[in-house]
């Protein structure tokens, strides 16, 4: 009998929080590695990396600046993939790569489909983690967007997460004194203990607004924003003259089907000539490499702690990306199949 090829196609447009009925579950014919032209490459996903901003790939934004997935398309996903069959005279069947996929057992990367070889001494967890696309955000827009000075107070939020808990610690091996924002008293005790991080302010039990009084109270430097909202309007609030924020995320509009309001006082910004930039990480993407070694040295050296959640199973895929937005993952969040 023919192998299948097993996909999560995206069924309908989701509506706030996301549910098992957005995605259907599809079976097709597994390429046949004879039916390959030129340049092609079959490629069998073995991880994929659950990703927040794949929420918004959903949405049909036409206009936006970023993918809308097709509907009963495979929904798309970074990935770690093994080579099962190749058209291209520099890769050959058995290498490993990481790419831009899409959530299905195979999948044909065409001629222009970019890969990148993985070397031998370097796992998927670890490509896909500590040294993937989330932790190059984090050293990218704390070095490049929120450029800390030593001595600086620096704010994280989404801090124990796979993006901002390299950023926080990019900040305090700058020598900047750091405060993460995160939910739960668990995540909070990595933060400081694991992370070596000045303080952690839990936003589920706590104000953020009067924490960041107490534990602030010359103002902040720099912020770095994984959550948006009230959050970021807290961080706003108490920005010292001449500070950065660094927009990298808004999780908290993710599920909500539209933006999520924005500073309500953007006097402070102007009066406290603070600078907000948004980035991309697509944005250094010629200096990736660059900033892998720098972050392998620090992870060499002790500075850097991370974790990654790998879940296992092709079927739970769904409900394996919908554990970002409950929080309930600890560090980067990865399907393995
Ligand atoms: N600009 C870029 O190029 C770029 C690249 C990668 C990622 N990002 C952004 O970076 C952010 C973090 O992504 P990640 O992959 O590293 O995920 P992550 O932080 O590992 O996981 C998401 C975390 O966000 C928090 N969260 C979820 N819903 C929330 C809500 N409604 N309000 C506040 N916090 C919420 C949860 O942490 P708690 O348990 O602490 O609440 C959850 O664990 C996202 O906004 C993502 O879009 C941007």
């Amino acid at each position: 009998m023919m192998e299948s090829n097993r996909q999560w196609l995206l069924r309908r447009r989701p509506v706030g929080a996301l549910s098992a009925d957005d995605f259907g579950l599809h079976r097709t014919p597994v390429p046949a590695p004879s039916s390959l032209r030129d340049g092609e490459l079959l490629l069998r996903h073995r991880m994929f990396v659950c990703a927040p901003t794949m929420r918004n790939w959903m949405q049909d934004s036409p206009n936006a600046l970023h993918p809308t997935i097709p509907l009963n398309q495979p929904v798309l996903a970074p990935a770690g993939s093994e080579v099962i069959a190749s058209r291209r005279p520099d890769l050959s069947a058995g290498a490993r790569v990481t790419t831009f996929g899409s959530w299905q057992e195979y999948q044909v990367a065409g001629a222009d489909h970019p890969v990148t070889l993985l070397s031998d001494d370097v796992s998927f967890v670890e490509a896909l983690g500590v040294l993937g696309f989330n932790a190059l955000t984090g050293y990218f827009g704390m070095m490049r967007v929120a450029r800390p000075q030593p001595g600086d107070v620096v704010v994280v939020s989404g801090a124990a997460g796979s993006t901002g808990s390299i950023a926080a610690q990019v900040a305090r091996i700058q020598g900047c004194r750091v405060i993460g924002v995160a939910g739960g008293p668990a995540k909070c005790s990595w933060l400081r203990n694991e992370c070596r991080l000045d303080a952690a302010i839990d936003y589920r039990s706590e104000d953020v607004s009067r924490r960041l009084a107490q534990l602030c109270p010359d103002g902040i430097d720099v912020f770095f924003d994984n959550v948006g909202g009230d959050v970021l309007q807290a961080a706003v609030a108490r920005m010292k003259k001449f500070g950065r924020i660094a927009l990298c995320g808004q999780i908290a509009g993710y599920d909500s089907n539209g933006p999520v309001a924005g500073p309500r006082d953007m006097m402070r910004l102007i009066y406290g000539s603070v600078t907000m930039q948004g980035f991309l990480v697509g944005d250094y993407a010629g200096d990736w490499n660059a900033a892998r070694e720098q972050l392998r040295e620090w992870i060499a050296a002790g500075l850097i702690a991370h974790r990654e959640d790998v879940r296992h199973g092709f079927e739970d895929l769904p409900q394996t990306f919908m554990s970002l937005f409950d929080g309930s993952h600890q560090g980067t969040l990865l399907a393995a199949l």
